[in-house]
């Protein structure tokens, strides 16, 4: 379709080839295992401690700012194991030398930064890149961030971010998948296949840190930082799930969040680190805090000094402190205090040096880093071209009535409208790495391209997101009206979302709620163009106008991307992680949310479970988004009526093509247990095939579902009940096309989390 890459996804069979078999991260052989005994056998108690020690190497906006030659003499003293916000292939290269020539035991540093949707070449925000239910795309992307961030010579990202987020208030739900854990479980294993590559000792692979654990996303009220309160069931069912799919696509690191789960801070949760991480799921990799949160844990009120703040954190499972100091100052007095700790210390020692291991840097400590390799890498037209696909697969599009998109060809005159639309920094999104501004193809040079020669465009910015001044909305009215149709661009900026950027309010931001009334008014074909980082809320622009595209910020493409879709040289097939809530105050509402006593019922004079000042359910819900073509569902078949809890089901369907262009189609699959010893959720993703098809073209796809991906959460672990399983597959949560049904014919157990089992999925 259109221009870039054509990569062949016919011959994945999604889940299942290109990321449900992936490897757990692997033992290290004998030899090398020795290796990190024996070196461990002879560290001093200082050397163990500097190991644990992840200072800043600089700050965001300023890398290797920090690295003087009091932070080169604590290197040389093996009092640091990592640095965090450094970059450069040369400059590293330098640092590195220092630690492996001028150390006693010449450990090399692990050199870190925040590589979440790119280093250099920005791709999509995660949660646009979890709208391309697309899991190809999404492992490319982080495969080609790899790539530059090795060249560079770090050796490890703090990505992906797993968390789930139902509540769009939240302004890291940006960073994530959005609100299912099905979802998040794919986007997690993806990412984690992308950025360490074929395994950690492979050329251009970097490890991977899923993060963080446990239910940062489940922070109350969506204020960032804040406490989780959550029951066992959600816990495992909901948060948990995409850790796990992590750790067995094989994640070599793990962040702990900075809230408290349940009045426990997760920096110092024994049960849930040490516990359920480290023990049950036998993960052997390595848990980094985040950013001060283990001097944190003393505002939490639960430890008094930073000695005992330490000490918890060790004991907790968390094995390098990133940026409080903590450990580096204050471990030695904890261990003199409490000797039980030294064995813990050795096992974090013993995880820490086996990432640098498994990276290969004890035996080449220079193979991250290539100079020559920088300079021509960046941005280079094969980070475009997959940039400008995931780009324009992550575009949604949430309404289009009377066809109004693709602009027809006969379009003369276009008045692209809002301050948005020339915003290429917001394209960069929330986490940008080493992006620059002017690395972002912007939209209106790319509309004018791929518009039919002689197409008239012209901008107005009309109103701001930062600003309240309404005098510009006269001349972007007048524009409208001079024009045969408006694009309308009104959303967020880069800057609503993301790290403690919650919002009270999911409104449009600025004056532009008042410029988007006004542009409406004029009766002209208005296409809202809708950026973001989160569901906002704008229900009279949303209702009233006739197409509205969600564009979230798409990085360096985004402006081709957009042109692309606009005029039809690619059909739009992305599909909502998250629901938009019709009003703020319906937030959280998912999906998959379990039924009451009193299901929500239209009529308003019923006492049910629903808000009597506005409609029920989401105004766009978890998995819409149109096309340009139009898909028939057809012909479910289930290929047994019956399973054992240790089976599985083949449901197959036939997917066509009706409609008049080349398009993509995201089958869904959901399940239900309607009669369970817990009430179970109305709706759960279980599978998921984004295919292309030609018109005229059709598929049979066919997921195979286990009956452990129905088990339920209960204290003595992961129960699978007999009886019925109701199987619905669809084009959305909310546009269910065909129904069927088996039986689980006796009661079981599973193993993993039900939501973190992928399911394998083939075409013919
Ligand atoms: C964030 C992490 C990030 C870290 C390092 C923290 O504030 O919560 O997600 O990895 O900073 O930049």
């Amino acid at each position: 379709m259109g221009q870039g890459p054509q990569i062949d996804r016919r011959a994945l069979l999604a889940a299942g080839a290109a990321l449900g078999l992936a490897p757990a991260l692997p033992a290290l052989a004998a030899d090398q295992d020795a290796r990190v005994r024996a070196l461990l056998k002879q560290m001093t108690l200082d050397e163990k401690i500097g190991q644990t020690h992840q200072p800043a190497g600089g700050r965001q906006k300023a890398l290797n700012s920090k690295i003087d030659a009091t932070a080169l003499d604590l290197v040389r003293k093996g009092g640091v194991g990592s640095y965090l916000h450094v970059a450069g292939a040369a400059f590293l290269r330098e640092l590195q030398r220092t630690a492996v020539e001028e150390s006693r035991l010449k450990i090399p540093l692990l050199f870190a930064i925040d590589v979440v949707h790119g280093f250099r070449t920005l791709y999509p925000v995660p949660l646009a890149m979890a709208a391309t239910f697309d899991p190809e795309i999404v492992r490319a992307t982080a495969r080609m961030a790899a790539v530059e961030t090795a060249v560079s010579g770090l050796h490890w990202t703090f990505a992906p971010m797993v968390d789930i987020a139902r509540d769009p208030r939240w302004g890291r739900i940006v960073e994530g998948a959005g609100e299912d854990p099905y979802l998040g479980s794919v986007m997690a294993a993806a990412q984690v296949r992308g950025f360490q590559g074929q395994g950690l000792n492979a050329k251009d692979s970097i490890l991977a840190c899923a993060k963080h654990f446990g239910a940062y996303g489940a922070a109350a009220g969506g204020r960032d930082y804040d406490s989780a309160e959550l029951s066992d069931r959600t816990l495992n069912e909901v948060y948990l799930p995409p850790f796990h799919a992590a750790a067995k696509a094989g994640a070599g690191t793990m962040m702990t969040a900075f809230n408290d789960l349940n009045g426990e801070p997760t920096t110092a949760n024994a049960a849930l680190v040490r516990g359920v991480l480290k023990t049950q799921w036998t993960w052997p990799g390595l848990v980094v805090s985040d950013w001060n949160a283990i001097l944190e844990l003393i505002n939490h009120g639960v430890a008094e000094t930073p000695v005992q703040a330490a000490a918890l954190a060790l004991k907790a499972g968390v094995d390098m402190d990133m940026a409080s100091g903590v450990y580096a100052a204050h471990l030695k007095t904890a261990i003199a205090q409490d000797p039980s700790l030294l064995p813990l210390l050795d096992q974090a020692v013993a995880r820490i040096l086996t990432a640098k291991m498994r990276l290969g840097l004890f035996d080449d400590p220079y193979r991250f880093g290539d100079p020559e390799r920088e300079k021509t890498i960046f941005v280079g037209p094969e980070h475009r071209a997959i940039a400008r696909e995931a780009a324009r697969k992550a575009v949604v599009l949430l309404k289009n009535d009377g066809g109004l998109l693709p602009i027809a060809p006969t379009t003369r005159k276009i008045a692209v409208i809002g301050a948005l639309a020339t915003d290429s920094l917001s394209q960069l999104g929330s986490w940008k790495a080493r992006g620059q501004v002017g690395d972002v193809a912007p939209l209106l040079p790319a509309l004018q391209a791929t518009a039919p020669a002689g197409t008239e465009i012209v901008h107005v910015a009309g109103a701001s997101p930062r600003s309240d001044d309404e005098s510009g909305v006269p001349a972007a009215v007048a524009a409208a009206k001079a024009a045969d149709l408006v694009l309308l661009m009104v959303g967020e900026d880069f800057d609503h979302s993301g790290e403690s950027r919650s919002r009270s309010d999911l409104s449009l931001p600025g004056a532009q709620e008042t410029l988007a009334r006004a542009v409406l008014a004029t009766g002209k074909p208005v296409v809202v163009l809708l950026p973001s980082g989160r569901p906002l809320v704008a229900p009279e622009v949303l209702e009233k106008a006739p197409a509205v595209l969600a564009t979230w910020f798409l990085g360096v493409e985004a402006g081709p991307a957009l042109a692309d879709i606009l005029f039809g040289k690619a059909a739009p097939g992305g599909r909502l992680p998250v629901g938009f809530p019709r009003a703020t105050g319906q937030s959280p509402t998912y999906y998959a949310h379990v039924p009451t006593g009193r299901p929500a019922d239209p009529d308003l004079a019923k006492d049910t479970v629903r808000y009597h000042d506005v409609d029920i359910g989401p105004l766009f819900p978890f998995g819409h988004g149109l096309s340009y073509a139009a898909f028939a569902y057809s012909d479910l078949a289930l290929d047994r009526d019956s399973i054992a809890p240790t089976g599985a089901v083949k449901v197959s369907l036939t997917l066509a093509n009706t409609g008049a262009v080349e398009a993509d189609e995201v089958v869904q699959l959901y399940v239900r247990d309607p009669v369970a010893g817990v009430a179970r959720p109305v709706k759960e993703l279980r599978g998921f095939h984004r295919l292309t098809l030609k018109p005229g073209e059709r598929r049979r796809v066919t997921f195979t579902l286990a009956a452990a991906q129905l088990a339920i959460w209960s204290p003595g672990g992961w129960r699978i009940e007999a009886g019925k399983v109701e199987v619905m597959v669809g084009s959305s949560s909310a546009d269910i096309r065909l129904r069927g049904a088996f039986a689980i014919a006796a009661p079981g157990k599973g193993r993993d989390p039900a939501a973190a089992i992928l399911t394998p999925v083939s075409v013919v």
